[in-house]
C-alpha cells in the first residue's frame, strides 16, 4: 500500500505549493490514472511516491517505508519504479540486458537469480531477439519497454509512468501498453499511470484528477469520463466517444449518454433499432 497523507511540496521557499494536502491510499496491485491539466502537479506528485521528490510536509509512506527516511529510501526505490516521459533519460548501460539487469545487480542478487530475472523479463516485454543490442539503437517504444523490463526484474511492487507514451507514435504506444497490461494482470504489478491522453486514462480501474496541487475529483474512469460537461469545466478533454455520445443524448438518444469506448458507443446504437 502507498500512504499519502497530507503531502505538501513547493519548488523552493519563495514558491507557491505545487501539491497543497494530498491524501491518498494506492492499494497493491491497482491501476490508477493521475490526470489533470498542464501544472497541476501530477509529476510532482509521482516523483514524491519513490522519493525522487521528498515531502515538505506530511508523508508518503510505500508498503510502511517512509520515503523521508534516508534509510529507507532504497527499499521504497526497490518497490517503486519509475519511468520518464522521455525514454533517452534512463538508459544506464551498454546493452538492453545489462540495463535490465542493472537494478538486480544492484540489489546484490546471486548471478543465477539475476539471469533468471533478466531473462523473464525481457520474455514478458518481448526484448528477446533484441537484448544484445545498444539501448540508443532502439526506437523510443522499445526503450520504454526497457524500462518497463527494468522494472520487473527489480521486483518491484509499484511503477509509475509520467506520461510513457507522450513521446510514441501509436504502434509503439500500443506495444508500451501491452506490456504494461500483462505485468498487470499476471504480475500484479501496481500501476501509476500519469497522462494526458484521455483514452489511455480508461485502462485505469481507478481515475484521481489533480487541479492546482490538489486532488478535485477520484472514482472510476466510468465514474469521470461519463460527465463530459464537469470535464471540460476543468479543463479536461472527454473521450471522443464520450462527447459524440452526450451530443447525441442531448438529441435525444439518451441511452447513449455515458458510452466510453468507440466500442461501447457502437452497441448502444445498435440496441436503438
Ligand atoms: N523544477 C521546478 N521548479 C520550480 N517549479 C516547478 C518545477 N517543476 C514543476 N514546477 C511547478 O510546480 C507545479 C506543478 O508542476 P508539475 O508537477 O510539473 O505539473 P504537471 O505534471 O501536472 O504538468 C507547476 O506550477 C510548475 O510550474
Ligand atoms: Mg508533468
Amino acid at each position: 500500500m502507498i500512504e499519502i497523507r497530507n503531502l505538501q511540496f513547493r519548488y523552493g521557499e519563495d514558491q507557491p505549493l505545487a501539491l497543497d494536502g494530498i491524501d491518498l491510499d494506492i492499494p497493491p496491485g491497482q491501476w490508477l490514472a493521475l490526470i489533470g491539466p498542464n501544472g497541476s502537479g501530477k509529476s510532482t506528485l509521482a516523483r514524491c511516491l519513490n522519493g525522487l521528490l521528498l515531502p515538505t510536509g506530511g508523508s508518503v509512506r510505500v508498503d510502511g517505508l517512509d520515503t523521508a527516511a534516508e534509510d529507507e529510501l532504497m527499499a521504497v526505490r526497490e518497490r517503486v519504479s519509475f519511468v520518464f516521459q522521455n525514454p533517452d533519460n534512463q538508459i544506464i548501460a551498454t546493452s538492453v540486458e545489462d540495463d535490465v539487469a542493472f537494478g538486480p545487480e544492484n540489489l546484490g542478487l546471486p548471478r543465477e537469480e539475476i539471469s533468471r530475472r533478466v531473462e523473464a523479463a525481457l520474455h514478458v516485454t518481448g526484448l528477446l531477439a533484441l537484448r544484445e543490442k545498444a539501448p540508443h539503437l532502439l526506437s523510443g517504444g522499445e526503450k520504454q519497454r526497457v524500462a518497463i523490463a527494468g522494472a520487473l526484474a527489480m521486483a518491484s511492487h509499484y511503477l509509475v509512468l509520467d506520461e510513457p507514451t507522450s513521446m510514441l507514435d501509436p504502434l509503439m504506444r500500443e506495444q508500451v501498453l501491452a506490456s504494461l497490461r500483462l505485468l498487470h494482470s499476471s504480475h500484479g504489478l501496481g500501476v501509476i499511470y500519469v497522462t494526458n491522453i484521455i483514452e489511455e486514462a480508461l485502462l485505469a480501474e481507478r481515475v484521481i484528477v489533480l487541479e492546482e496541487g490538489r486532488i478535485v475529483r477520484e472514482g472510476t474512469a466510468e465514474e469521470i469520463f461519463r460527465d463530459p460537461q464537469w470535464l471540460t469545466a476543468h479543463g479536461l478533454d472527454a473521450p471522443q466517444a464520450c462527447r459524440i455520445a452526450a451530443m447525441l443524448a442531448d438529441d435525444g438518444y439518451e441511452t447513449l449518454r455515458g458510452a466510453l469506448t468507440p466500442e461501447e458507443l457502437t452497441e448502444r446504437i445498435c440496441e436503438l433499432s
